[in-house]
């Protein structure tokens, strides 16, 4: 019979919290451990913390006290999930390795997200912003190669190809030209509304990651090149929450996130391929069907209403992490070359020459049109004769793309 968590029995709230040492589990190998095992937990945390900022925000926005304890409670448990993945990371993993997992994960959970939306116009924000996170990796892959003379391939497996995608220096819009139009919780298929919250959660803490480690590192490229990606970050965190249907209720809200955790360990539970962290996968999925039902009374007795009604019957089809890459390269070869106007996306040669994308990007770009993720591949050529890419499937798709050997 097919999953549904609504009618499972989950572990009482009261008999979840776990000791340190519990928590303070053994970190993976970084040598062996499967590139999308490492992409699952990177995946697991960002939820996590946005289950952790919801529930802070939410409780600042009540003043009804038995509600205040009752969303601390379960935030607690949150914190120790998230304390329980995060760190899995090991510690001889560098911060730039990290980084590059990041993005493998922004690509290839992004590319499945896209594949598998049916609200066409969700798609085509999942693709746009697909080809811009993919730019991320070839960028941080040469950073890589250059500081800690390390090939990206070794983190993501020959799964991800690394060569460049929307150049990011083309990424910088104004911010008018990154809120979407948003999707209506009362016509939409809820995966839509679990895609969307996944792929928020996930760029937040890639945004929140930069913001507190990018300043981190001595080399004055490398700080600028996790500075300017930053920002993408920032775009990319408001383009996807505003498809998010902001005029639900907080406790639908809270509905929704508790649902989507069930969703995303059930679906990692079903992929993974070591036995250690497939249980933890199974033993937050039981945590989470608890939440799940506190949220459902929550919202049966605030709202009056019957989550039923706003839920799927039974779970969708399990979110998968595999590898996209003949998917990508048809994305490369049809929407490189687009941008945003207002809530479309639009070829770029097809804003008026006075648009505010262009303004923008001569301010943060300067008089020259510099940028540090164009900078780096420069300095990678003269530093090791070459940039860096990991092109498994033959050239790139796109002609000015092509990989130019310094030695030609
Ligand atoms: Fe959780
Ligand atoms: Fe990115
Ligand atoms: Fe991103
Ligand atoms: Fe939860």
């Amino acid at each position: 019979m097919a999953f549904n968590p609504l009618s499972e029995k989950g572990i009482p709230i009261d008999r979840q919290l776990r000791n340190w040492s519990e928590l303070n589990m053994q970190p993976y190998d970084k040598k062996s451990v499967p590139a999308y095992s490492r992409c699952r937990g990177i995946v697991m945390n960002g939820i996590e913390v946005e289950a952790v900022m919801f529930g802070h925000q939410m409780a600042r926005h009540t003043i009804d006290m038995d509600l205040k304890r009752q969303l601390a409670m379960t935030r607690r448990v949150e914190q120790q999930q998230q304390k329980a993945i995060n760190w899995l990371i090991p510690g001889e993993e560098s911060t730039l390795e990290v980084t590059v997992a990041y993005e493998q994960v922004a690509v290839d959970l992004t590319a499945w997200v896209a594949q598998n939306e049916p609200d066409s116009y969700a798609k085509q924000v999942y693709e746009f912003g697909l080809l811009e996170d993919f730019d991320h990796l070839y960028r941080y892959a040469n950073l890589l190669d250059m500081l800690e003379s390390k090939k990206a391939e070794e983190i993501v497996q020959g799964l991800t190809e690394i060569m460049p995608g929307r150049p990011t220096n083309l990424e910088h819009r104004h911010p008018f030209d990154d809120v979407r139009m948003s999707l209506d919780r009362n016509s939409a298929n809820p995966i839509s509304l679990l895609h969307a919250l996944t792929v928020t959660a996930a760029e937040q803490q890639t945004m929140n990651f930069y913001m507190n480690i990018g300043n981190r590192p001595q080399e004055p490229i490398a700080r600028a090149l996790y500075l300017e990606i930053a920002q993408i970050e920032e775009q990319h965190v408001t383009q996807y929450e505003s498809l998010m249907d902001a005029g639900a209720s907080w406790t639908e809200m809270l509905v929704l996130h508790e649902y989507n955790e069930c969703y995303m360990y059930y679906s990692f539970m079903q992929q993974e391929e070591d036995p250690r962290l497939k249980q933890l996968w199974e033993l937050h999925l039981n945590m989470e069907i608890e939440h799940l039902r506190i949220a459902c009374d929550l919202l049966r007795s605030i709202d009056r209403k019957d989550p039923e009604a706003m839920l799927p019957k039974e779970i969708p089809e399990v979110l998968t992490f595999q590898s996209n890459k003949e998917y990508i390269r048809r994305v490369l070869a049809d929407q490189l070359h687009m941008t945003a106007d207002g809530i479309d996306i639009v070829p770029v040669d097809s804003l008026p020459k006075d648009h505010r994308w262009y303004n923008y990007r001569k301010t943060v770009n300067g008089p020259n049109d510099n940028s540090p993720t164009e900078e780096i591949i420069n300095q990678e050529r003269s530093a090791k004769g070459d940039e860096y890419r990991l092109q498994t499937e033959g050239e790139h798709p796109v002609d000015w793309l092509r990989w130019k050997h310094a030695a030609e």
